[in-house]
This record gives C-alpha cells, sequence and structure tokens, in this order.
C-alpha cells in the first residue's frame, strides 16, 4: 500500500479509542496505553471495570457513533471487518490508526471451506475499506496479521488443546500434523500495536506479525503439553485411524470446529516473513516456551 497524502509525524496522543480492549489481545494493549499515560475510551458490549485513565463505554461499533475531535488515535483489536465499517462511515479522521487483521486473509484464501474462503474474503475487504478510507483522509493505517495467538490462557487453539489434555491426560495427533507454525504470543502483539503506532515507516502497511519461532505442529502441540502438571502425553496415530476417530468424535457430539480442512492444515507450513516487521518497527518476538497459564492451566 502506498500513499501520496501527507501523513502526520509520530506523537504522544492525548487521547485513543480502543475497540476489542476486552479481548485477550487488546486487554494487553490498553494495560501499555495507559502505562505510557494516554487517557483511553475504550468500548465493549460487556460491563467493564473502571480503571484510571480509562473509561469504558457501552456498546459495539453500531453503538460507538461519531468520533469526537481530540481523539488522536484508534485502536482496532476485534472484528476487522466491523471496524472497517465504522471507520469508512466516520466523517472526521484520527491521525492515527492501528487494527489487527489476520493472516488467515493469506492461509483461508484458497480453502476448501466455502466459509473458511469467506473469512479470508471479508478480511481482504475490510483492509482495503480500511486503507482507502485512510488514505482519502490522510489517517496513517498499520494493519497486523497475527498468526496463531496464545498467551493469555483463553485463545481458542492452544489453550483449547490444554484443557482436553489435562482432562484426560494424553492427547492425540495424526503422524501428518507436521506443518510448520509460528505461534505468537499477546504481550508481542501489544507491542507491536505500540511500536507500529509511534513508527511512520508503517504508515498505510500491513504486516505479518507470528512468534518468534518456527516449529512444526506436533513439536508446538508436544511443548503445551509439557506445560501441564502433571506434563501430559501426545500419542501420534497413522492419520487414517486419527480421520477415523475424529468422525466418531463429530457424530458423537463430543467435538466441534475441527474440520477435514483444519486436518488437511495440520501439514501445511503457515509460515510468514517477520522481516518487514522488524525492519519497519522493530518487531521482536519471543521463542515459543508456553508456562500453563499462558495456555489456560
Ligand atoms: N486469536 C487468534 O488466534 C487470532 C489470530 C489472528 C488474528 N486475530 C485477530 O486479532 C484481533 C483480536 O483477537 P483476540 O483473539 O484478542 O480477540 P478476542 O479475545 O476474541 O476478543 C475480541 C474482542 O472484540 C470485541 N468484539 C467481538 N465481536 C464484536 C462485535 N461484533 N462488535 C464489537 N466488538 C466485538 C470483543 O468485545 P466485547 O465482547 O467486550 O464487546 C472483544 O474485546 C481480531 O481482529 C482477530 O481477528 C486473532
Amino acid at each position: 500500500m502506498s500513499n501520496d497524502a501527507p501523513l502526520p509525524t509520530p506523537s504522544s496522543p492525548r487521547h485513543a479509542w480502543v475497540f476489542g480492549g476486552s479481548g485477550q489481545i487488546g486487554e494487553r494493549v490498553l494495560d501499555r496505553l495507559l502505562a505510557r499515560g494516554v487517557e483511553v475510551t475504550a468500548w465493549s458490549r460487556q460491563p467493564q471495570a473502571p480503571r484510571p485513565g480509562l473509561t469504558w463505554r457501552a456498546g459495539g461499533l453500531s453503538e460507538a457513533g461519531t468520533l469526537p475531535a481530540g481523539v488522536e488515535a484508534v485502536f482496532s483489536c476485534g472484528p476487522l471487518d466491523h471496524f472497517a465499517r465504522w471507520f469508512a462511515g466516520q466523517s472526521g479522521a484520527p491521525a492515527r490508526v492501528v487494527a489487527f487483521g489476520s493472516t488467515s486473509v493469506e492461509v483461508k484464501a484458497d480453502s476448501a471451506d466455502a466459509g473458511e474462503r469467506d473469512v479470508a474474503r471479508r478480511l481482504a475487504e475490510a483492509e482495503a475499506t480500511l486503507f482507502a478510507a485512510a488514505a482519502a483522509r490522510g489517517t496513517a493505517a498499520t494493519v497486523l496479521r497475527p498468526t496463531l495467538v496464545y498467551g493469555a490462557g483463553r485463545d481458542a487453539t492452544l489453550s483449547v488443546i490444554a484443557a482436553m489434555a489435562r482432562r484426560h491426560g494424553r492427547f492425540v495427533l495424526p503422524r501428518s500434523a507436521a506443518g510448520l507454525r509460528q505461534p505468537v504470543h499477546v504481550d508481542d502483539l501489544a507491542d507491536a500495536a505500540l511500536a507500529a503506532w509511534t513508527s511512520p515507516a508503517t504508515y498505510q502497511h500491513a504486516y505479518a506479525v507470528g512468534g518468534g519461532e518456527v516449529l512444526s505442529y506436533d513439536q508446538m502441540v508436544a511443548r503445551v503439553l509439557q506445560a501441564l502438571a502433571p506434563p501430559a502425553t501426545l500419542h501420534r496415530v497413522p492419520t487414517p485411524l486419527f480421520t477415523g476417530m475424529l468422525r466418531i468424535a463429530h457424530a458423537a457430539g463430543r467435538l466441534r470446529g475441527l474440520n477435514a480442512e483444519a486436518l488437511r492444515r495440520m501439514r501445511a507450513d503457515l509460515v510468514f516473513d517477520l522481516a518487514p516487521a522488524r525492519r519497519d518497527f522493530g518487531y521482536a518476538p519471543r521463542g515459543f516456551a508456553p508456562g500453563a497459564a499462558e495456555v489456560g492451566a
């Protein structure tokens, strides 16, 4: 993305709005903004406890209305398509927008599953809408696309695996689950949002923000199981046997969400180039060594 419009130089905004501030990434973004002395207005559809410097407003993006003058930065840590729609409908322009998208925009674009292709399409359209609206108004926008997120103990992948492994003392994977992964910690993502915010090189760009270590899917799961107390055992079984077990679990209503496409993806390498993020805002994510609490155990 490039933009010829003059863009603002970085400064410390006195007032920022945050969408998705109750989420696993958003809560860490809030912490960092408040630690920097930024006055924050955050939106949530659930009641939230106020903190010094932080005002919660009730509602989602459809209730947020017009951005008041004086709000200099907006952070989006919730659904990008909702945020892009809201932002495109604004008449005013904050100096700065930092929004989380997802590497699913690439990973799911060619999925055999129509629902997943739709996710990728909506993410791509949302990025395009956001950048176009930002360029038209002279707002400097940055999109950060996380890979697989963990660290807050309430993610939908590794914390779910940890909970199942704790319950049964073991976890089963197909032998084919060897595709490469780059799990990223919520604190590294929040640091990325704050670093990108003050880095002019990031204006009107999207970045993949993965973790600092590339490892295979089964190695990743093995480390999660090792973090448990007591550690759980990983069983690798032939893929046809795993597929059969999966079918039975689905039929019995004991498992949801792990479809054929997700199984296929366990074999695929989902690795992203972090060099642009390192170059433009000093992105330096940690390796993958989760503690029990970081996977919800
Ligand atoms: N988790 C991952 O593995 C992952 C991977 C790649 C990208 N991402 C992206 O990173 C961002 C943050 O993810 P996360 O895992 O931190 O999210 P999360 O923990 O699920 O939290 C989502 C947040 O978005 C808000 N939200 C959800 N639906 C909303 C709606 N319809 N209208 C307004 N607000 C809504 C929620 O606010 P309230 O419920 O308080 O209103 C909540 O604060 C998202 O853009 C997500 O797509 C996540």
